[in-house]
């Protein structure tokens, strides 16, 4: 069968570049007579392209001298608990701004992870039971003796997109990217920590960034488990245990494939472009397409929206489908229309879409 256009939330599509040359390398890598998954972690094979992945996000980051680069498992959902237990203590407290289900996960497993401690809602834009924007610098009430400050730079499933780093003055800023890391260059220097779900931006699941800086890695709890330290990470190069070996690979390969298209300055072009088209395309029908989100938080990765009514929701997306384009259903908790528009997606995907969005309305006015 031929590819389908892939609009998926995560897992989501990755470069067909990337997974063809897994397919190539399946069965031997290297001449080495063996796929990657078979070769040993401690081996000079699989540790060449581990640390060629840590160059490659290094290099298209700029990540300087310092911030670890470490790729980690537990999904995005794990560093909800390990954030809290490698920095805070009981008594102590820390800040959490509050755009979407994600953060409030985030938000729930901090006193779980860590009894005692106080967490803070800085800030929330939860309204009727969404979340629609970003707050403004003014509504955060940050305290400056908190442990950190905790952020989600996206929300995956309200579609709402941060477009600056909040001023959080020397406290430190931790960031859940897992649904835009990578989208454009990020300030690294602004973030104590990043971390992010390898499965919309940059590969597939089981594989988890963290992008941390030095003196904080060294700084976490010493009574925690040595498996859930950052530190442990740090001073192995994320090669303390067996680590997921072909996650990374595929990590590999997409970071090489983002390096080729010309690294994140084309990728942000390439993003921007596609939110032009999409966008453009929403807000020349507004009474049709119906967005729900503030303009300007309107996210560049997930692209939410209304039809008239639920039938017509339901038939676009199985008429899109027919039309060889995939993913397109709203999350559960919001309904309607999620265009998921990672880094694989390219600007002739959005087009087609775009297209078939015109036709369908002008077909099925109610
Ligand atoms: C912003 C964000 N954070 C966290 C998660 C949870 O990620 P995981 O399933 O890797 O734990 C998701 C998943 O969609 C997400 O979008």
């Amino acid at each position: 069968m031929e590819r389908v256009i892939n609009f998926n939330a995560g897992p989501a599509g990755l470069p067909l570049p990337a997974l063809e040359r897994a397919k190539n390398e399946l069965t031997d890598i290297g001449g080495s007579g063996m796929s990657i998954m078979e070769h040993s972690h401690r081996g000079k094979l699989y540790e060449g392209i581990h640390n060629e992945a840590i160059a490659l996000l290094r290099e298209l980051l700029g990540v300087g001298d310092t911030h670890h680069v470490l790729f980690m498992q537990g999904g995005a959902s794990q560093q909800f608990a390990q954030v809290p237990m490698n920095f805070l203590t009981p008594g102590k407290s820390a800040d959490y701004i509050i755009t979407g289900h994600w953060s409030e996960r985030a938000l729930e497993e901090a006193p779980l992870a860590v009894p005692g401690a106080k967490i803070n809602v800085a800030a929330s834009t939860k309204q009727d039971k969404t979340f629609t924007r970003i707050p403004s610098q003014a509504e955060l009430e940050l305290d400056p003796n908190a442990t950190y400050v905790h952020m989600t730079t996206n929300n995956t499933i309200y579609g709402t997109q941060w477009f600056h780093e909040p001023e959080v003055g020397k406290v430190p800023l931790i960031a859940d990217m897992s649904s835009d890391f990578l989208w454009r260059k990020h300030d690294v220097s602004k973030y104590a920590m990043i971390y992010a779900g390898a499965q919309k931006n940059i590969g597939p699941s089981g594989v988890v960034v963290v992008v941390i800086r030095k003196d904080l890695a060294l700084a976490g709890r010493k009574d925690i488990p040595v498996i859930f330290r950052y530190e442990t990470f740090a001073k192995n190069n994320s090669l303390f245990n067996t680590p997921p070996t072909f996650g990374i690979y595929l990590v590999r390969n997409v970071l090489a494939w983002a390096k080729d298209l010309g690294g994140l300055p084309a990728l942000e072009q390439r993003n921007r472009e596609k939110g032009r088209i999409l966008y453009g395309a929403i807000d020349a029908e507004p009474d049709y397409f119906r967005s729900p989100v503030d303009k300007a938080a309107r996210s560049l990765m997930n692209v939410v929206f209304r039809l008239p009514n639920e039938a017509l929701e339901e038939k676009f997306i199985k008429e899109a489908e027919k039309a060889g384009m995939v993913g397109l259903k709203g999350h559960r908790n919001v309904g309607g229309i999620r265009v998921s528009t990672y880094n694989a997606v390219s600007p002739d995907d959005v087009k087609t879409l775009a297209a078939f969005m015109k036709e369908f309305s002008a077909k099925n006015r109610p």
